[in-house]
């Protein structure tokens, strides 16, 4: 799986610490999002070195020069809920990109994503779209949000997450073979609850302190 050409996996120590802290499971609330807005903005940074550029001409104080800009505005959308804790470190970066949601929630018992919310830029067409949810564990969930943006038009979005299973970036491969995938770590595997192993818990509830 680590052969999926299009699955890059973003090594930098800053990430390998804050991971270190997310898995702990003494790390409070406060502590834990801000380690993912850390890992979020390093994603980020790193992510946006595939992005378009277009060429545009600059006023310096002394003459013109050329200059660029990114080729397209960028939509952002977080899979609720845990992705909204993402979100912040992309707007470090990408301070003008839009905010798409899409609330999904996986059945406890089946594992599979219900849709309870979807709000996006109509014109998706004319974006680079950048999923972000903390965890990409059987893939049902992000399969679900690149299939409804698909649908709204998107072309190649990308999906980042801080931890991916094995799994999930199978799924992503056979129902999405066109996206590229930016993750933070690794892991083993799922346990029999859909769990990643090591992994770091539920996102969600460890974000907003619903334990
Ligand atoms: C978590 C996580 C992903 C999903 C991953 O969300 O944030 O969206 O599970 O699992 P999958 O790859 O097997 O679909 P969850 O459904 O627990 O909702 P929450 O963020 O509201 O806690
Ligand atoms: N969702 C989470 O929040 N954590 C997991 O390990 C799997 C799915």
């Amino acid at each position: 799986m680590t052969d999926y050409k299009n699955f890059n996996l973003i090594d930098h120590p800053l990430i390998k610490k804050n991971i270190t802290i997310l898995r702990d499971v003494n790390t409070d609330g406060e502590k834990f999002r801000s380690a993912v807005s850390r890992i979020s903005v390093i994603l980020a940074v790193d992510l946006i070195k595939n992005v378009k550029l277009k060429e545009i001409m600059v006023e310096s104080p002394l003459e013109k020069t050329k200059g660029y800009k990114l080729a397209n505005d960028i939509v952002v959308v977080p899979v609720l809920r845990a992705g909204l804790g993402m979100v912040n470190g992309f707007l470090q970066v990408l301070p003008d990109a839009k905010i798409g949601h899409i609330g999904l929630e996986r059945d406890e018992e089946t594992l599979i994503p219900k849709e309870y919310y979807f709000k996006t830029p109509g014109n998706l067409k004319e974006h680079s779209v950048i999923v972000v949810d903390p965890m990409l564990a059987t893939g049902g969930s992000a399969s679900a949000a690149l299939s409804f943006l698909k649908n709204r038009g998107a072309i190649k979005p990308i999906f980042t997450c801080i931890v991916a299973a094995p799994e999930g970036i199978e799924k992503l491969k056979e129902e999405h073979p066109d996206v590229n995938i930016f993750a933070a770590a690794l892991d083993r595997e799922l346990n029999d609850k859909g769990y990643i192993l090591p992994g770091l818990g539920d996102a969600g509830d460890r974000t907003f302190g619903t334990l």
